[in-house]
């Protein structure tokens, strides 16, 4: 039941994160091609999706798509991480989507999974179903607290592979930077959680054993993030799921603001002005300023008119960028997710960073 079109119809522009300027002069050489291609795959991608959701919400959201989109560029459709793999930059995140949810329908290309989500099993037998081959799917998984032991990292991964009907994962994440002892319910290790070295060295091995192709990092904070990478690295970490560091790719998630805050999100002024001013919507907005910031993005729904809205991004114009950028930094950053309470861990796993 799953197909996808809409990346390989898109020109795929690499794009380094810092080498926004050379990406913007290459755009506008291709600006008439962009646009056409940009207008093909939206049809295309319009007509695939009214024939699978023939629903009043759909042809709402789509309007908004089809009304002058054509008039907005493209965002790099992938970043280029150091092993030379091509990632796609916009994600479907699908924590708290469960069966028949994660759409490859509308061109998905990249589903941000993870074991804890409990769902790959579902998410395994969608690609089953979908007609697109591996090799032009980017499946990242993530390593679950209880499984940073190195003895029970290949087990754990294993199983992750067998629910997705998969032999290798395009990327592989330390979930948090905690962990807990395999017998009791979040009971800290507190050497691997210190040092996650062991565990990032077990992830190593993986790679070379070639069921893995990239690893990396989630909600490690910048002082986690210098001590796993002061150890002497075969391989470095590829992203890092929220925060930023030298050389590392962020993925950005909860884009929206999680379910919690997404409402609140699409109706900051700023944003809803843009959406207005562009023929976009606010997701649109939020998802496509993600990107032009260099960052990978990961929006979830489990709404087929939204699935397919989230994946369309667009260049925005520069004064309309730049209004974003001061509204997101008008504020002090506010964390939607932060599990420290709930796990009852003796610190702030972000350290308040
Ligand atoms: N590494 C980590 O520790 C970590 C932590 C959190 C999240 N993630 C990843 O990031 C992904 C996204 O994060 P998230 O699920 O917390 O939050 P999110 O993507 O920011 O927000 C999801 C919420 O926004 C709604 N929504 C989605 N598109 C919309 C649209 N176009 N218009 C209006 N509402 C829309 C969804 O509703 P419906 O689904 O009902 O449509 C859902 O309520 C996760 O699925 C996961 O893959 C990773
Ligand atoms: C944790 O590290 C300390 C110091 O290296 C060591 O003495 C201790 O045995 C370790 N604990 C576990 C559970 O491995
Ligand atoms: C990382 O931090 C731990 C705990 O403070 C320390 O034992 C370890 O040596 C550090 N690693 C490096 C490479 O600095
Ligand atoms: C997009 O459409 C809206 C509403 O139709 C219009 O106000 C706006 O000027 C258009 N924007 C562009 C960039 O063409």
């Amino acid at each position: 039941m799953l197909f996808s079109q809409q990346y390989q119809q898109l020109p795929t522009v690499d794009k380094q994160t810092g080498e926004r300027d050379s990406f913007r002069k290459d755009t506008r050489k291709r600006g008439f091609c962009l646009r056409a291609i940009a207008i093909i795959a939206i049809m295309w991608a319009s007509l695939t999706a009214a024939r699978m959701f023939r629903s009043k919400g759909f042809w709402s959201a789509c309007h908004g798509l089809q009304r002058n989109s054509s008039t907005l560029a493209q965002l790099p459709s992938h970043y280029t991480l150091p092993s030379g793999d091509k990632i796609p930059s916009v994600a479907l995140g699908v924590w708290q989507a469960s069966k028949g949810e994660t759409a490859l329908e509308v061109g998905y290309k990249h589903i941000d999974g993870a074991w804890i989500y409990r769902n790959e099993e579902e998410v395994g037998q969608a690609l089953k179903e979908s007609s697109v081959p591996r090799e032009e799917l980017w499946l990242t998984s993530k390593l679950w607290n209880t499984f940073h032991a190195p003895e029970d990292i290949e087990p754990a991964l294993d199983q992750s592979l067998s629910m997705l009907g998969t032999d290798y994962l395009d990327l592989y994440l330390i979930h948090w930077p905690v962990a807990f002892k395999k017998e009791g319910s979040n009971i800290l290790d507190e050497n691997l959680t210190a040092d996650p070295y062991p565990t990032w060295q077990k992830l190593e091995e993986l790679v070379d054993k070639g069921k893995i192709r990239n690893i990396g990092i989630s909600n490690f904070n910048i002082r986690r993030v210098q001590n796993l990478t002061a150890n002497k690295l075969k391989y470095q970490p590829a992203v890092n799921q929220w925060s930023k560091e030298n050389g590392l790719l962020l993925e950005a998630y909860s884009p929206l603001g999680s379910d919690k805050q997404v409402g609140q999100s699409l109706s900051v002024p700023e944003v809803k002005d843009v959406a207005s001013k562009l023929g976009i919507t606010p997701a649109q907005v939020l998802i496509s300023w993600h990107v032009q910031r260099g960052t990978i993005v990961l929006p979830k729904s489990v709404t087929p008119s939204r699935i397919l809205e989230n994946l369309n991004v667009f260049e925005l114009p520069q004064e309309d960028f730049e209004k974003l950028e001061t509204a997101a930094t008008s504020h002090p950053p506010q964390r939607v997710v932060n599990p420290s309470n709930g796990w009852k861990l003796p610190f702030d796993v972000f350290d308040g960073q």
